[in-house]
């Protein structure tokens, strides 16, 4: 909503429009959602076969030989879908020097301090921990995934490496969860971080307080004259 002015002298009301700045394209939104909906999907129907308490959530895909069934297949998808935002997102996600002297401030941050930090490209170390948290673990379940998948590849691997693998897969999928709920947590703790993936803007408050180099970046290129 445009906010109002009201100049005594000239009886004249100015309105300004808020600032607000793009942070992600459309189809990188979608791409997002779309691989949260796999890897959700991928969640329960793993979590359905790993402990027989959860054996219940089978129902949600037709019964345990369909969500057997469908497991593997999620996983590839989701892995594709990752993959696709992976290749738009992990330039911005490489380490920077001013993630060291952020991470050493942290308890800054957490006592509400942000101005104490330094300025943040588009994002910061947390953010970039949970990436290539979620990129590792992906590959880990996908590698480890194909090698237990013996409905299409049954003589790929020896038993006691399966054995090994089926280990791997687990203890990854518990991590990759424990990684999921730390970047939804973050999502909604960090105030108008939502709207970034949902309406694809964030407000120029925001993207000063929490990622200023970013807003600089995005100012600076703003204000270039178009080619010739
Ligand atoms: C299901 C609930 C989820 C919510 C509420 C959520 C929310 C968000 C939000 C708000 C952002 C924008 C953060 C920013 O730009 O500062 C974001 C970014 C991102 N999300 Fe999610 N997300 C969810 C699930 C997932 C899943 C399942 C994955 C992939 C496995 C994922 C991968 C990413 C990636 C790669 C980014 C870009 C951040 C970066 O590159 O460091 N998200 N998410």
């Amino acid at each position: 909503m445009a906010e109002r002015e009201f100049s005594e002298s000239t009886d004249r009301i100015v309105a300004t429009e808020p600032v607000e700045v793009r942070r992600y394209a459309t189809h990188t939104r979608i791409n997002h959602w779309f691989t949260a909906a796999l890897i959700i999907l991928l969640i329960l129907s793993g979590f359905a076969l790993f402990w027989p308490r959860l054996f219940f959530l089978t129902a949600l895909f037709g019964g345990g030989q369909n969500a057997r069934y469908i497991h593997p297949i999620l996983g590839v998808a989701a892995c594709l879908s990752f993959l696709l935002l992976f290749l738009q997102l992990w330039r911005l996600n490489l380490m920077r020097r001013e993630d060291v002297v952020w991470a050493s401030k942290i308890t800054d941050l957490l006592a509400g301090h942000e101005e104490r930090l330094p300025e943040l490209g588009k994002y910061n170390l947390g953010q970039k921990f949970v990436f290539w948290g979620m990129f590792w673990l992906l590959l880990t379940m996908v590698v480890s995934g194909i090698m237990i998948w013996q409905q299409f590849f049954p003589d790929l691997v020896s038993i006691p490496v399966r054995r090994w693998a089926v280990l791997v897969h687990a203890i990854s999928a518990v991590l990759s969860v424990l990684v999921l709920i730390v970047h939804v947590y973050a999502a909604i703790w960090t105030r108008g971080t939502l709207s970034a993936m949902t309406s694809g803007k964030v407000t120029g408050g925001w993207a000063w307080k929490h990622h200023r180099k970013w807003l600089r970046e995005v100012a600076r290129r703003q204000d270039k004259p178009p080619a010739e």
